[in-house]
Parts: structure tokens; sequence; C-alpha cells
């Protein structure tokens, strides 16, 4: 009794430092064998630090390993691959070009006779697993033809093609939709019940409620608690977390709308291929109002971002900001006509990854008199500007004005941004995904600061696959649905069921 789980991994004492900065000190894991582990922790926390480490990608500077009870050196993620571990990243390391079964067999071709790539085999070892494991995955299907869901569902079969009895997921439902976080967490079970051990870094409680056995929970480089997850709410999850209590939900008094201020009418789009992509779309956004748009990916939310901030042309219909039509201008005109935009890539269109923070802050309006008064940058002024702003968000590490961008946790990089665009002082703010991310403690800062936006009498156009988050903050909840919005509903008559019947292209009986 008592001494009788068996450990798949325990980290002890870990420590590992980045130049003078300390980002794990003797932190510890314990995942016991057969089980689903979550990592929870506030972004730069050093959640994936730790992960890096397990999978050799970096070297602790000290601390041990040991997998099923036997000290283990892991020195490189070849080392990692042969005792066992997989680790799906975050972003995607598919080549594009290459089918499934192309990629999964990368680097570790089965070679026939004489030499032969035996392709044929290889086919089926996948086919297998996809079977095995109801992955739902055509080992045929070309990278770039397949949803980011499925792309996820490729890297899960390749870890398990080279082996892996202990999986990595380092925030695998970040870019989900709820219906692939459902199908994602059945894998899982499956998995498990064929013996597997899962770790998993996520920021949702409710994904950790619903998937997961145990949670260890980190703060800044420090080891928290590890809890049993059926013990405990997902409000004492976060506050252990934070270090304080967090509200879950949003608080917001009834929203005062004003005047209309931005227009989309009739607005149609036919992608490359010639296929419809929006069709006649029509909204507006009231000044004192958040106005949510509601929907499964790819209805049309990405190109109607692209069309409004002209990344994008219309073939026709118009976008108006204070009666002035802005469609098919410039970036600029969209930026100089005052709308701001917190974009859903924040490493393509949000950040320059080589640039430092403070030049991040003021990459929209550097030329501007107040950063570059007779034409010469004043980094004095940058600097400044910088730090308040790193304050304010509270962006993590501290003094981090002069790193690169690149080397912030994905969490405090998003911060960076939200913290620029609304500096800007925009009538209409767009936030695309604004927390996709972001720890809970840095969602409700968000959530805050864009209420508190809209009181100030700013038009916000929100556009989230959360539903959660469309509830949580829209006054007004337009769903898109196949490139139209059809249905515009006030925020008292919606809820999950009718906005999620929507989503899916139903319709609300009276
Ligand atoms: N290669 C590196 N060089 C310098 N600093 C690093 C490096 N990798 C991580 N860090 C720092 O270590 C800290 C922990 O980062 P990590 O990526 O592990 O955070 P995280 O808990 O995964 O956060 P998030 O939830 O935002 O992904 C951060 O402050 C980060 O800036
Ligand atoms: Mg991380």
């Amino acid at each position: 009794m008592g001494n009788s789980k068996e450990y798949a991994v325990q980290m002890k004492d870990i420590t590992i430092r980045f130049g003078s900065y300390c980002a794990l000190n003797n932190v510890r894991l314990d995942v016991e064998k057969g089980s689903v582990h979550a990592i929870l922790g506030e972004n730069g926390a050093g959640k994936t630090t730790l992960m890096n480490i397990l999978y050799g990608l970096y070297q602790k500077d000290s601390g041990e390993i040991c997998l099923y009870g036997k000290k283990e050196e892991i020195k490189n993620p070849g080392m990692a691959i042969a005792k066992g571990i997989g680790m799906v990243h975050q972003h995607f390391m598919l080549v594009e070009n290459f089918t499934v079964t192309q990629n999964i067999i990368l680097g570790m071709e089965t070679v026939k006779g004489a030499g032969m790539l035996d392709m044929k085999r290889a086919r089926k070892e996948v086919e297998d697993i996809v079977e095995k494991y109801g992955l739902q995955v055509d080992p045929d299907a070309v990278i770039s033809d397949i949803s980011v869901g499925m792309q996820q569902r490729v890297e899960i079969l390749k870890a398990l093609y080279r082996g892996a009895e202990i999986l990595i997921l380092d925030e695998p439902t970040a870019v989900l939709t709820p219906q692939e976080i459902d199908e994602l967490i059945r894998i899982m079970k499956n998995l498990i019940a064929d013996g597997k051990t899962i770790i998993i870094i996520t920021h949702k409680l409710k994904e950790i409620k619903k998937s997961a056995d145990y949670c260890t929970i980190i703060r800044r480089g420090e080891y928290i608690d590890t809890v049993a997850v059926k013990d405990v709410s997902q409000e004492e999850l976060a506050s252990m977390m934070v270090g304080r209590k967090v509200r879950l939900e949003v608080e917001k008094k009834e929203a005062d709308p004003g005047e209309v201020i931005f227009e989309v009418s009739g607005v149609n789009v036919k992608d490359e291929r010639g296929v419809a992509v929006l069709r006649d779309l029509s909204f507006k956004v009231r000044s004192g109002e958040i106005y949510g748009i509601a929907g499964v990916d790819g209805n049309g939310q990405k190109e109607l971002v692209e069309v409004i901030t002209n990344l994008r042309k219309a073939d026709s219909g118009t976008v108006k900001i204070h009666g002035k039509e802005i469609q098919n201008t410039t970036t600029r005109n969209t930026m100089d006509s005052g709308i701001s935009t917190i974009h859903e890539d924040r490493q393509k269109r949000g950040i320059i990854p080589d640039f430092t923070v403070a030049d991040n802050v003021v990459l929209d309006n550097f030329t501007s008199g107040k950063f570059s008064p007779k034409g010469i940058l004043d980094r004095k002024a940058i600097g400044e500007a910088a730090e308040s702003l790193l304050k304010e968000y509270d962006v993590r590490p501290d003094n981090c004005k002069d790193l690169l961008i690149r080397g912030l946790s994905g969490g405090n990089q998003q911060k960076v941004i939200i913290g620029r665009e609304i500096a800007n002082d925009p009538d209409l703010l767009i936030a695309v995904q604004p927390t996709r991310g972001l720890d809970v403690g840095a969602i409700e800062y968000v959530h805050r600061t864009l209420i508190r936006e809209r009181d100030k009498g700013k038009a916000i156009l929100l556009i989230s696959l959360e539903l959660d988050e469309v509830l949580g903050l829209a006054d007004t909840i337009g769903v898109i649905y196949n490139g139209s919005i059809n249905v515009v509903l006030d925020r008292k008559e919606a809820n999950e069921e009718n906005i999620g019947l929507l989503m899916a292209g139903g319709t609300l009986h009276e």
C-alpha cells in the first residue's frame, strides 16, 4: 500500500537559468503511468520549459529525471524518442506539401531489401494506428489541405508511430474548435485505455476538469502543488495558479450604446479558387458596444478581418467608419481611420520576432512626432512608453523592454500586442481571438480592459471561436455561418444552446 503507484515520469528539483534569469527553481513533477497529468501555470511560468527539458530540447542546470523509476539523462529529442517520449508542440512542424504518411515516416523511413523505401508497409502501419485510437486521419491527404485539428492528430500519430508511451501535448487545444476539442479528449481517453501516459499543458480549466486526473501547478518558476483534479473546483485551480482570487465570470454593467459608427454592408468576397467566402455580409457596431461574432472557424471570419483591414479586396459591398468608406484602400488607411486590430496570428501579423519588445510596442507609430521628432528615433521616449505599457499589462519577465520579443512566452507576447493596440486609442477596436493562449489571470485582465474601453464609448468588434468568451463579453451577438451573418441576437436572448445551433447552420424556431 501507499507505495504501489508506478510513475512514468519523475522530475526532481529541476532548475534552469537563461542567463541570469531563473526560469525554473527546484520544480518537481510526478506523473503516474496511465494517467492524464495537466500542468497549469500563468504565461511565462515555465511550463513549456519544463517539458522541453523532459524532451531533451533544453538541458537542466540541476535536478534529476526518472522514467519508470530509473534515472535517465535525456540529452536531445532523439534520446527522448528512443525512451518512448513524444511531444506535440504548439506550433506544428509538418511539411506542408507532403502527405500525412510521408510526414510521419520522415526521418525514419522503413527500408526494403536494397535500400528501397517500403511505403506500402509504412502506410499500413500508419493506418493501423489511426484505426486503433480512432484518430480519423486520411494517410494520403496532403497536409496543406487538411484542417488544423487534423494536422494536430497527424502530430500525435507521428509520435505514436515512433513508439511514444509518454505523450506531451503543449497547449493542444489553443488552436482547436470546440468540436475538435471534444474529439481530442476522446482520443486521449483511447490512449490512456491502452496504457499510455499523457502530460498536457493547457490554460483551459474546463478541459482540465474534463480530461485530467492530476494537475501540477507552477507559478513563476516555482512548484506550488499537485492535486487530484476531481477534488478541486475550477475557481480553486485558478487561484492556486495566480496566487489570488480570480473571477472567471466577466463582471460588467449593462451597455449604453450610442450611434452606429461602424458598418459593413453587403460584402461579397470570392477566394483564389473562385469560391464565395463572404456572402452579402452585413452588420453594424455602435459606440459603447461590444459586438461579438460567434462562429465555427472557417466560416469567413478570417476574410472579414482581411477586408476590414485592407489585406484583401472586396468584390462588392462597403465598409464604413463614421460614414466614410474604407474598403479596397490600404491598411494604413484603415489604421488612420481609427481602427486598431488585435490579429489572430500574432507571429505573422502582430509582432516582428527579431525586434526588441520596446520596438514592437511602437511598431505602428514609430514615425510619429512623439517617437521620432525631427525624423530621428527618440530612444528614450520609446523606452519610456514601452516601460509604462509593460508595467500596465504586467508583461513578464520584469524589465524585458530590451529583450527580443521572440524570447517572451506566447502569452506575454499577446499582452504586448493588446496593450499596443489599445494605446493607439482607436474608435473601433477589432479583437480577434484576443485571449488565445492566455492564462486565466491575463484573460481576466484583457476582458476587463475590453469592457473598460467599451465603457469609454469605443466600439468593439470581438471575433472569437470561444463561445464562452463571446457570451461573457458581447452585448450583441451575430452568428457567422458560411460567409453570412443572418441572425443577430441581443445578449439577453442568447445562450449556449441557441448560439451553438446557429453556429452549426441550424435555425431558431419561435
Ligand atoms: N530560450 C529561451 N531564452 C531565454 N528565455 C527563455 C527561453 N525559453 C523560455 N524563456 C523564458 O522562460 C520563462 C518561461 O517560459 P515558458 O515558455 O516555459 O513559459 P510558459 O509557462 O510555457 O508560458 P505560456 O503559457 O505563455 O506558453 C519565460 O519568462 C521565458 O521568457
Ligand atoms: Mg508555453
